[in-house]
Order: C-alpha cells, then sequence, then structure tokens
C-alpha cells in the first residue's frame, strides 16, 4: 500500500494522487484541481487551523489523547522534577541539555543581562496608574527593539543569539517593573546573586530590606511552573510569533506578538478568569448552580477544556502538587475548596465528560499565583515570562526552516463586487 491519496473532482471527473508523507497531504497539491467551469484551483479550508500543520517542528511533542507532552523529546514530568526553568529554556532553544559547562555559561550570560536601559524605565512610568500589567509587558517588549536596532540581523547568528539571552533576561524585569507600576511601588534591580525565579521574587516583593532572601519552596514552585509554561508546540501565541516573525522582523517585535496573543482570555488570560470565576462562585455550595449555567450556555468553566489535550493535561497534574507545596508555606486558600468541588462535580458530569473536557494547566495555577501573593492582572505576565524561551525557539526554528516564507493565507470571499460608487449625499439611509 503506497502512502498516497487517490481523489476524484467530481466537478471534471478528473483524478489526482496526493502524497502523503508524515500522515499530511500538501494543501498546495490541490492546486492541481480546477473547477472546469470557473478555471479556479481547488484550496482547503481550515479556520482557526483545526487541521492544519503549519511547520515542521522538533521543539515540544504533545500527544492530546494520551495526555503527553515533551520538551525536545524529554518528558515534562521528568524535566519538572529534576530540571530547571534555566536548563529547560537552554534545553527548548538549543536542541539539547546542556553540560555543566555549558549551563554555567548561560547561566552566567541570563543572569548578567537582566538589567534594562534606565529609558525603559522612564517609558514604563509614563503609564497609568492602573495600566493592566500584561498591556505594559506588551508594549514594553516592543520597545526594547527600538533600544537594539541590531536585532533585526536575523541572519546573523552572534547577533541573533545576543538578543535571544536578552530576551530571557530581561522579561522577568519587566515583567516585576509592570506589577511595581501597578502597586505604585518603586522599582527593584535585579539580584543576580539569586536564581532565575528567586530574582524574580525579589524584584516583585523587595521593599526595604538590603538583601532580599526568597524562601526556597515557594522559589522552587515558580520555577517548577515556569517549566510547565515553558512550551506548548503551535498554540495561539506561538503561531502569533511564527507569523508575524515570518515578516524577519525582530525577535523583540515578534515576541511582543505573541505577549499579545497570550493577553487574551482563552489563552494565557484564562488562569485569571479561573480566579475571577472561583470568586463570584463564593462558596462550596454554589457549585451545583454554577454548572448547570454552564451546561445551559450561560458561561463557560474557565480552566477546563483544552484544544489538543482530550483525556488530560499533563500539566495540570504536576500543577496540583505543586500547589500542595506552596499551601504548605502560604496556609490554604478558601478558593481551593471551591476548585476541588468543581473539578469533583464536573468529571463526574455527562456534559463535561462527553465533550472531554478537563482540567487544564490554568485550573489551578491562578492558585498557586494567587497564594504568593500576585494580583489576577499578573497571572498571564507570570505565562508570557516562560514562554518566551518557547517563542523563541519556535521563533528560531522557522527562521532557519527554508520551506517556510511570509505567512499569508487565502480566504473564501464572501463580499459584494463590482460596485459603483455613489457620492455620500445621494446614499439612502
Ligand atoms: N466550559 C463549558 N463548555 C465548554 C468549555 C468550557 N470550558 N470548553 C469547551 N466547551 C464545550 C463547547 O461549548 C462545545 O460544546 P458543543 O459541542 O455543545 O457546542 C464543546 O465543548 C467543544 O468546545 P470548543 O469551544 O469547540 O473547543 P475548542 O477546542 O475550540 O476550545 C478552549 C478550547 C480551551 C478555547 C475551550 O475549551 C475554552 O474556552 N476553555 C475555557 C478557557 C480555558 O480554560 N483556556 C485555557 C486553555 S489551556 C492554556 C493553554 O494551553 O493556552
Amino acid at each position: 500500500m503506497s502512502d498516497s491519496l487517490n481523489i476524484t473532482d467530481n466537478r471534471s471527473d478528473e483524478p489526482a494522487e496526493l502524497e502523503i508523507t508524515d500522515g499530511t497531504i500538501r494543501a498546495t497539491d490541490l492546486l492541481a484541481l480546477r473547477d472546469p467551469k470557473s478555471g479556479g484551483v481547488l484550496r482547503s479550508y481550515d479556520p482557526a487551523f483545526m487541521n492544519t500543520a503549519s511547520c515542521r517542528s522538533a521543539v515540544t511533542f504533545l500527544d492530546g489523547e494520551a495526555g503527553v507532552l515533551q520538551y525536545r523529546g524529554y518528558p515534562i514530568e521528568q524535566l519538572a522534577e529534576s530540571s530547571t526553568y534555566l536548563e529547560v529554556a537552554y534545553l527548548l532553544i538549543h536542541g539539547n541539555l546542556p553540560t555543566d559547562a555549558e549551563l554555567t555559561k548561560w547561566t552566567h550570560e541570563v543572569t548578567t543581562h537582566t538589567f534594562v536601559h534606565e529609558n525603559l524605565k522612564s517609558f514604563m512610568q509614563g503609564f497609568r496608574y492602573d495600566a493592566h500589567p500584561m498591556g505594559m509587558l506588551l508594549a514594553s517588549v516592543g520597545a526594547l527593539s527600538t533600544f537594539y536596532p541590531d536585532a533585526k540581523e536575523i541572519r546573523d547568528e552572534q547577533i541573533r543569539n545576543s538578543h535571544v539571552v536578552r530576551l530571557i533576561s530581561k522579561m522577568p524585569t519587566l515583567a516585576a517593573f509592570a506589577y511595581r507600576h501597578s502597586r505604585g511601588m518603586p522599582y527593584v534591580y535585579p539580584d543576580n546573586d539569586l536564581s532565575y525565579a528567586g530574582n524574580f521574587l525579589s524584584m516583585i516583593y523587595k521593599i526595604a530590606e538590603l538583601k532580599y532572601q526568597p524562601d526556597p519552596r515557594l522559589e522552587r514552585a515558580l520555577d517548577i511552573l515556569f517549566i510547565l509554561h515553558a512550551d506548548h508546540e503551535q498554540n495561539c501565541s506561538t503561531t502569533a510569533v511564527r507569523t508575524v516573525g515570518s515578516s524577519q522582523v525582530d525577535p523583540y517585535s515578534a515576541i511582543a506578538a505573541g505577549v499579545a496573543a497570550l493577553y487574551g482570555p482563552l489563552h494565557g488570560g484564562a488562569n485569571e478568569a479561573v480566579l475571577r470565576m472561583l470568586r463570584r462562585i463564593g462558596s462550596r455550595d454554589r457549585v451545583p448552580e454554577f454548572i448547570e449555567g454552564v451546561k445551559s450556555g450561560d458561561e463557560r468553566l474557565m480552566g477546563f477544556g483544552h484544544r489538543v489535550y482530550k483525556n488530560f493535561d499533563p500539566r495540570a497534574t504536576i500543577i496540583k502538587k505543586a500547589c500542595d507545596d506552596v499551601f504548605e508555606v502560604t496556609g490554604v486558600s478558601p478558593l481551593l475548596e471551591i476548585a476541588v468541588e468543581l473539578e469533583k462535580t464536573a468529571l463526574e458530569d455527562e456534559y463535561f465528560v462527553s465533550r472531554k473536557l478537563y482540567p487544564n494547566v490554568d485550573f489551578y495555577s491562578g492558585l498557586i499565583y494567587e497564594a504568593l501573593g500576585m494580583p489576577v492582572e499578573m497571572f498571564p505576565v507570570l505565562f508570557a515570562i516562560p514562554r518566551t524561551s518557547g517563542w523563541i525557539a519556535q521563533w528560531l526554528e522557522m527562521v532557519d526552516d527554508p520551506e517556510q516564507k511570509i505567512a499569508r493565507p487565502r480566504q473564501i470571499y464572501i463580499g459584494e463586487r463590482d460596485l459603483d460608487y455613489v457620492p455620500a449625499s445621494q446614499r439612502k439611509d
């Protein structure tokens, strides 16, 4: 049996044999089939990319049915257990786990690029007191491109690598400045003696003490959350980074596009929506009433469901465990009780079971962030920090892929045609 697909275009009785490679046909092979009347070529229609592969990628493997997530072939469970975020970032970007010497060099490079230009600080200070930190992050990452004009030299590997390091290094600084701004607090400069997660906690929480020492359990929990959020193959924000990056713009602008996509409530904003939902439900006994509202279509159970995972989200399992570690330090949140009840009720309900709706990574991550003292507006920001390594890995892969061109989908035009312009004074209501 050959790996091909025989089809007949019944409009013309034209047969065609399409090659199947890696379980896919090429949409451009359909171009050979033409409408005998109009001569128009045959296209595939796939709004929201429900069944379209847009690239070949070796970064992240995901099997939604089996609940498998692997970065560069390494299971997420092992990385969450034994690795650190910076090591995982190296893995995603370079394709292999670093040796001791490579990790030391990488950690040194990232740690010594955490400061941002003072003008960027003034830029951030220009935001209103109540600016959403994700909007500030989006704007300030984009603004970084103006500080590094050579970043547009995307074919120069040395220059490119220097900006890869800068992006990983400066993201927590921008995120923390955005947080401090929204609290009306002075910005805290990076502390290069601390770990990646520890330094971020210092820039968030440090007040008058000479040296901030993060609780190692909270530092580790945050690092695990960073590992879990580092990449997730061709999701909405990664597709945004690749699409914008395909115009060969500099990486800061492409990553800003990723931050923008992550800002939306169906993507990075979901954990913020989960917390708001839990607060609105208010108590355990109101869970059944809320679930009924979801089933009748008035509500959505935020933190449930996934385009790809249809059995369980492996990240949700790890996060639930991290929850316990964090609550050991901070004390249990009353919202956890509501979340546990919601999960239990939904998992036993036919509506959710038949639609294969399970808790996703965001169902519990918001509770951890809240326990860490983060306001909900910071949740998507906390997602964007680690996802930067995934975006960069995917961007680098795209830039070096000879098959990639500027992204430019087709459309099915359904509007009017050939109308005659009428001056405004002669138009009818
Ligand atoms: N609550 C209630 N019903 C839902 C939910 C939900 N959270 N998610 C999906 N459904 C229903 C939906 O109404 C539809 O029902 P029907 O067949 O009767 O019309 C069916 O399940 C299929 O849903 P869909 O909207 O076609 O699924 P999708 O693949 O387009 O959407 C999703 C995936 C994640 C956007 C969606 O499940 C959702 O909105 N979930 C809540 C938001 C959320 O938690 N997002 C975070 C995703 S994980 C983070 C990440 O990886 O980026």
